[in-house]
Parts: C-alpha cells; sequence; structure tokens
C-alpha cells in the first residue's frame, strides 16, 4: 500500500515574477514535497482536465495535422511530468518552451499557437492564456536606439504569455550589414535564454525562409526546443475544414453544393495565392454572399432550409469556375 496517494493543485510556475513586470496573480504557496513513498495520481492534477480539454478541442476543431497534434500531446506530458517530479523535490532546470511554427499559408500556425498558450497556461507554465503576435515593424525601430525600446515594449506586452513573432525571416536582411532586425535578435537570444523570464517565444513563417533563417542564426535555433513543421491541408481535409467553418456559422451544403465545392477546392488549390484553410474560409464567406443575392433575389418568403443551405449555384458563380482565356497566339 502506498503510504500516500495524492494529486496537486493549480500550479502557477515556481518562477518569481520579474521585477518591474505585471504579475497576474499573486504568488500561490508552494506546495508542500510528497514523501519519497508516496503516489501521486497525475489524473488528480487540477491542471489535467484543462489539457485533456483543450487537446479534445484541438482535435475536435482542427482537421488533420496528425504530427502537430502529436507534438502538443508530448509537450503536455512533458509538463506534467515536470510537475510530478517537482512535488517529489526532483531538481531539474525549467523545460525550455521555445518554439518554431513553419508551414505553408493557412495551415493553422496561429490557431494553434493560440490553444498553446491555453495549455502552457493550465501547466503552470505562463502567467496568461495570451498570444501577442508581432511582425518585424512592431520590434524593429527606424533610427539608431528606437529599436531596442520598441523590442522591449513588445516583449513587456508578451510578458507572461507568448510572443509569437509572424514571419520571423524579415528580422534577418543580411544583405543589410546595419539592419536594426539584429538588435532585435539579440534582445531576443538574452530574453530566451533569461531562467526567469516567464515568457515563450514562438518563430513563425513559411517553411523555406525559416531554415535559412535559422541556418543564419544558429544561436536562435538553438534556443527553440521545438521546432514544428505543418503542412498542406489534402484536398480531402480542405472539404472537411469547410464542412466545420460552414457548420460552425450554422449552414450546411446540399449535396449538389458540396459536390461543386470539391471541384472548387481541385481548381482553386492549383491557382496562385492558395492558402490552404485561409482560403477555404474566404470561399465559403463568397458562397454566401451568393447565396445572400439568390435569395434576395427568389421574392419569396423564405423558409429556415432556404437560409441555411449552399447550394451548387452558390459555389459555381465563383470566377474559378470561369473558362481559362485561350492562350494568346
Ligand atoms: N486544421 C484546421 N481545421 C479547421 N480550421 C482550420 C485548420 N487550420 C486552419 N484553420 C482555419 O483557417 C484559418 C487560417 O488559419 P491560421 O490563421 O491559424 O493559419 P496560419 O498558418 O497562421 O496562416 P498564415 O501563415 O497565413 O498566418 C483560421 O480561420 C483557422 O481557424
Ligand atoms: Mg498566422
Amino acid at each position: 500500500m502506498p503510504a500516500e496517494r495524492t494529486g496537486f493543485a493549480m500550479y502557477r510556475g515556481t518562477q518569481p515574477a520579474r521585477r518591474g513586470e505585471p504579475s497576474a496573480d499573486p504568488e500561490p504557496a508552494p506546495e508542500p514535497l510528497l514523501p519519497d513513498d508516496a503516489e501521486l495520481d497525475l489524473a488528480t492534477d487540477e491542471a489535467a482536465h484543462v489539457v485533456t480539454e483543450t487537446l479534445a478541442r484541438l482535435d475536435a476543431e482542427l482537421v488533420g495535422l496528425g504530427a502537430v497534434k502529436r507534438r502538443v500531446r508530448e509537450i503536455a506530458a512533458l509538463l506534467q511530468i515536470d510537475r510530478a517530479r517537482r512535488r517529489f523535490g526532483l531538481a531539474a532546470s525549467r523545460p525550455t518552451m521555445h518554439m518554431s511554427f513553419t508551414g505553408p499559408p493557412g495551415t493553422g500556425k496561429t490557431t494553434v499557437a493560440l490553444r498553446m498558450a491555453e495549455m502552457l497556461h493550465a501547466l503552470g507554465y505562463i502567467r496568461k492564456p495570451k498570444v501577442h503576435t508581432v511582425t518585424r515593424d512592431d520590434l524593429v525601430g527606424q533610427f539608431i536606439g528606437h529599436t531596442a525600446p520598441k523590442t522591449k515594449e513588445a516583449i513587456a506586452k508578451a510578458a507572461g504569455g507568448i510572443l509569437f513573432i509572424d514571419e520571423a525571416y524579415y528580422l534577418f536582411r543580411p544583405e543589410n550589414e546595419r539592419d536594426y532586425g539584429q538588435e532585435v535578435i539579440e534582445i531576443l537570444l538574452q530574453e530566451m535564454e533569461s531562467e526567469r523570464t516567464s515568457l515563450v517565444v514562438i518563430f513563425a513563417g513559411y517553411p523555406d525562409r525559416m531554415d535559412t533563417f535559422f541556418s543564419a542564426n544558429p544561436g536562435l535555433s538553438s534556443r527553440v526546443a521545438h521546432h514544428i513543421g505543418f503542412e498542406d491541408y489534402s484536398a480531402d481535409e480542405l472539404l472537411q475544414i469547410s464542412e466545420l467553418m460552414v457548420a460552425g456559422e450554422n449552414f450546411r451544403f446540399d449535396d449538389a453544393g458540396r459536390t461543386a465545392f470539391a471541384e472548387y477546392l481541385e481548381l482553386r488549390m492549383g491557382r496562385p495565392r492558395f492558402a490552404n484553410a485561409r482560403s477555404v474560409r474566404n470561399a465559403v464567406e463568397r458562397c454566401r454572399l451568393r447565396q445572400a443575392k439568390r435569395l434576395v433575389d427568389l421574392g419569396r418568403p423564405l423558409t429556415r432550409d432556404d437560409l441555411v443551405t449552399l447550394r451548387a449555384a452558390d459555389v459555381r458563380g465563383s470566377r474559378v469556375f470561369d473558362p481559362a482565356p485561350a492562350p494568346a497566339i
């Protein structure tokens, strides 16, 4: 029989808040250590149900992304075990959680960052479940002495949560030796190294350019513990995503509408500026516009069914179905 079986209460990290950093919650009293022969049931961790819920939402709300979901589960497990070890007084360095999200446009990078924030917060790794998104212009100044305060301001805004640097490679302009982006990278390096900082940095962007960015900045790359790759969605996944989006807005495709949308996707995927799920969202919006116009033009009383149904005509009005112009002779 175990001497003691216990769970553990909400944990908000053992790192003291930085001086001058707004502290969201008062520091909770440290939990008493468990004796060596105790048993700890992970399921009784107050954070466990939030984590389970977040992972379930990730599965339900995001189609595909198998590899990404696996990595998120691994990170959750790592932090759960880290919490458990602390209860037994097993000293270890705080796991590094800086990440990179690389993938083509519209593959769910921003969306997964938001879920990640919820999970890291539930597990006490960060103090608030917030993502502060920035791009080069939010960090780099126009003149000497301008960049450091701008970058520090962004870091202060993100403190306690996630700093999400979108299109991070724009920070690095090798063609310009005096580019202020280098200063941002140096400040970030220091910040990411600091054990005391309750800040997670996620670098996001398209794969090729991110590879170049990390190769040119090995210091940054080595401080990123989790390099997570997002992939283009298959036609099938895009259709499932459209169904989720349509249902989320209380619409539905009828059978002919669904077939038309699948055809639309096949065509659209081959066109320029195709942006995966983002293009799907835009296409659904345009279907709604055409449906609205069609319904208004009907000039008769409308049923609930009329209002919720997206028909083939609402999809086929897209210019993507226009015949390709004849090649110039
Ligand atoms: N797997 C998915 N299942 C359902 N919806 C998705 C999925 N991936 C993305 N979406 C939806 O597609 C839209 C675009 O996703 P998101 O903004 O997260 O992509 P992104 O990778 O950050 O794009 P970008 O590179 O252009 O910034 C959002 O509305 C999001 O909810
Ligand atoms: Mg994004």
